[in-house]
């Protein structure tokens, strides 16, 4: 079916479109894009007021299988599709990890079965244990996208040396949560003021910024790809932009949540705001900002992470660390044009920004490029209903708020993955 869409507001950082244009998707490629086009199509859809955006890619989120309920892959990916995702990279802390090819066979499987495209990371160290290498070589030929014990930091800076070594014969990325695990010990949110005052254990700054600066090191001493996930304080910052004015093999990314909640969101002792690393401040959230302005953060991501509402309800020291992220995504991300960030920076990094790092095609809306792409109102309100959420996990806390903006369509390879019913 030939699909046309007039007057939309195509918001492209590949081929620096930033107006209004036709689009047709036909034989699921742009078959056409630009002004007043004359051709007929199967449907015409009216896109005034709507913006379309490339495919979005996600490099780091939390998939459960195997192992656990809260997230297949299967539920992930449409989740995924539902907040204007083409591409999402999951993470390898599964159970059993993807550590060996057979985990990661499976999911390739799996995701064959998937609306959009699922690439998994493989764990650096076997079990994400931080003691034994994984098979590194037989992980990469198996496809994963790079290597990464995510949700734990490789303390052993030793084997995390040997890794970003061996990832160079592949080059592939390594990913590290760089985030001192002693310091950060029991740890339940930032360490502060707020935190006394709410008699929870903190978690310092300092945790991310001495494992920020050991793995910079690590990563000009062995020349390797590190990528520094979810980067939340004024100094990680600040050592980065630094780094990388000598080097060129860093990149870093920020999360949602880590750019439009302050730790303030844990004063009623809310478990949906656990995160690893912590919710910060203010202050650091406006540094984070200006790193994305100044490119110093070269991507966006949820770090999507359900977890059960049993888990969750356990009482904020015992529960798990994470909040889901796909559906919300867009919305919440586009509050940040307050801070004078335009649309098209924004979607810089959720698009060619992960693409360029995982030496991938970023998705462009340009002629017979393949139709990846979203379908966006800027202007709608929504409100987010457990019963709406298309994630098996409901662990978020913009529970019950109301949000602004919203994805209508998500097209993967021509084909609507997901619609909200208002246009298709
Ligand atoms: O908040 C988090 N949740 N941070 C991580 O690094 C891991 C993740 C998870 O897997 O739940």
């Amino acid at each position: 079916m030939d699909i046309l869409i007039r007057n939309i507001h195509v918001i492209d950082p590949i081929s620096e479109t930033d107006g209004i244009r036709d689009v047709l998707i036909s034989s699921g490629v742009f078959a056409d894009v630009g002004k007043n086009i004359r051709k007929k199509a199967d449907k015409t859809i009216d896109g005034s007021k709507l913006w379309m955006l490339p495919g979005l890619i996600d490099m780091h989120c939390h998939l459960r299988e195997p192992g656990n309920e809260e997230e297949t892959i299967l539920s992930g990916s449409y989740s995924a599709a539902a907040g204007g995702f083409t591409t999402i990279c999951c993470m390898a802390n599964t159970e059993p990890s993807i550590d060996n090819k057979v985990v990661a066979g499976y999911i390739f499987e799996k995701s064959r079965e998937a609306p959009i495209q699922v690439l998994p990371y493989g764990t650096v160290t076997i079990g994400r244990k931080g003691e034994l290498l994984s098979p590194m070589g037989e992980l990469a030929q198996a496809g994963v996208v790079g290597f990464s014990d995510d949700g734990n930091c490789v303390m052993d800076s030793l084997i995390f040396r040997r890794a970003l070594e061996y990832s160079k014969t592949w080059q592939k990325i390594v990913v590290s949560h760089s985030e001192d695990q002693i310091l950060a010990r029991n740890g339940v949110m930032n360490e502060g003021v707020l935190s006394t005052k709410l008699g929870l254990r903190g978690i310092p700054a300092e945790a991310e910024h001495i494992m920020v600066y050991r793995d910079i090191s690590l990563a000009a001493l062995t020349g390797a790809k590190l990528h520094l996930a979810h980067l939340t304080t004024r100094k990680s910052v600040e050592l980065v932009k630094e780094a990388k004015k000598h080097l060129k093999n860093i990149t870093c990314e920020a999360a949602i949540h880590h750019l439009v909640l302050t730790e303030e969101a844990l004063t009623n002792y809310d478990a949906n705001a656990k995160v690893s690393p912590p919710l910060r401040t203010q202050e650091d959230i406006r540094a984070l900002v200006k790193g994305i302005k100044e490119n110093v953060i070269d991507a966006i991501v949820t770090d999507h992470a359900p977890h059960s509402e049993e888990e969750k309800g356990s009482g904020i020291e015992h529960a798990p660390f994470g909040m889901i992220g796909f559906e919300t995504a867009l919305p919440l991300v586009m509050s940040l044009v307050k801070y004078g960030l335009k649309p098209i920076q924004i979607i810089e990094k959720m698009t060619s920004g992960p693409a360029r790092i995982l030496r991938r095609k970023a998705n462009t809306i340009s002629r017979e490029a393949e139709a990846n792409c979203v379908i966006f109102d800027p202007d709608a309100e929504w409100i987010v209903r457990k019963e709406n959420i298309r994630s098996l996990s409901k662990n978020t806390p913009f529970l019950n708020k109301k949000l602004r903006g919203k994805v209508l369509c998500t097209f993967y390879c021509g084909l609507p993955v997901y619609s909200d019913k208002t246009l298709i």
